[in-house]
């Protein structure tokens, strides 16, 4: 059943325009235990409305995260505790950064943008995967949770590069269809309808049908 939803909603992207692509990270590629700069791209709103919030989950391990000031938008950030505590240039450092969010700005629906983050990857060996899971929210109250599957990953590579085209094609665009569910209140603002990343497959699909009569 999954797999008939995820062909169908991978159909439904390569039939619609590039309006309706996956939140993705840019570059999706990165070199063990080193800094790198990738941004988390948003890549349109929410049934033509104009997106305000953008929240980015920052994975275990990655460290000195420092987010992209973009102009119009505020950043706030949360913290956990890093234990055992680290030390940095000779001072100890015990908590990371959690989440990073841009809110009180406006991306509108016809365009996108890229949220960057400076961070530090986690050591590990070629292939593996740091998802940053990351929600979105929009004027209307709804949004996206792009997370799970659907997450915008980067692979870290020894050599900073992918095996095949192929692999830079599927890190780039394909969590399509694996979304967590839609449609679920959301219990902290029971007034928002919250849209997931399969809840945007089914959408697209619907979008694409029509455009197909
Ligand atoms: C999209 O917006 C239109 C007009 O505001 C509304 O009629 C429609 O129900 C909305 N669709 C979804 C999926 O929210
Ligand atoms: C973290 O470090 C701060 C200052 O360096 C200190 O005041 C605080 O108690 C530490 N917290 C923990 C949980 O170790
Ligand atoms: C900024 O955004 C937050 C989160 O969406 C919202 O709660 C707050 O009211 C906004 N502040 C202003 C000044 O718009
Ligand atoms: C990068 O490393 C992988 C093995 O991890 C190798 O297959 C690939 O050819 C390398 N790419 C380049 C450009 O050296
Ligand atoms: C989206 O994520 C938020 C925060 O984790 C959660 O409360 C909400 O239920 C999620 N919505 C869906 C549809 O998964």
């Amino acid at each position: 059943m999954h797999g008939i939803l995820s062909s169908f909603a991978l159909l439904a992207l390569a039939l619609t325009p590039a309006v309706h692509g996956h939140a993705s990270a840019n570059p999706p590629v990165g070199v063990p235990a080193k800094s790198m700069v990738t941004s988390i791209r948003i890549p349109h709103g929410c049934n033509k409305t104009a997106t305000n919030w953008v929240s980015v989950a920052i994975p275990a391990d990655v460290t000195s995260v420092k987010p992209q000031q973009i102009p119009g938008w505020t950043i706030v950030l949360t913290t956990r505790p890093l234990n055992p505590p680290v030390i940095s240039d000779g001072i100890e450092v015990n908590t990371t950064t959690d989440t990073v969010t841009w809110q009180n700005g406006t991306l509108q629906d016809g365009y996108f943008m890229d949220f960057g983050l400076s961070v530090r990857m986690p050591a590990g060996p070629d292939g593996t995967v740091v998802a940053f899971e990351t929600r979105q929210l929009c004027e209307n109250g709804e949004g996206y949770n792009w997370t799970g599957t659907g997450a915008p990953k980067v692979t870290l590579m020894k050599n900073g590069t992918l095996l095949k085209m192929e692999d830079f094609e599927f890190a780039t665009k394909a969590p399509m269809a694996a979304g967590t569910g839609a449609g679920t209140s959301n219990s902290a603002a029971p007034s928002m309808t919250w849209y997931s990343s399969a809840a945007a497959a089914a959408f697209v699909a619907a979008g694409s049908a029509l455009a197909l009569l």
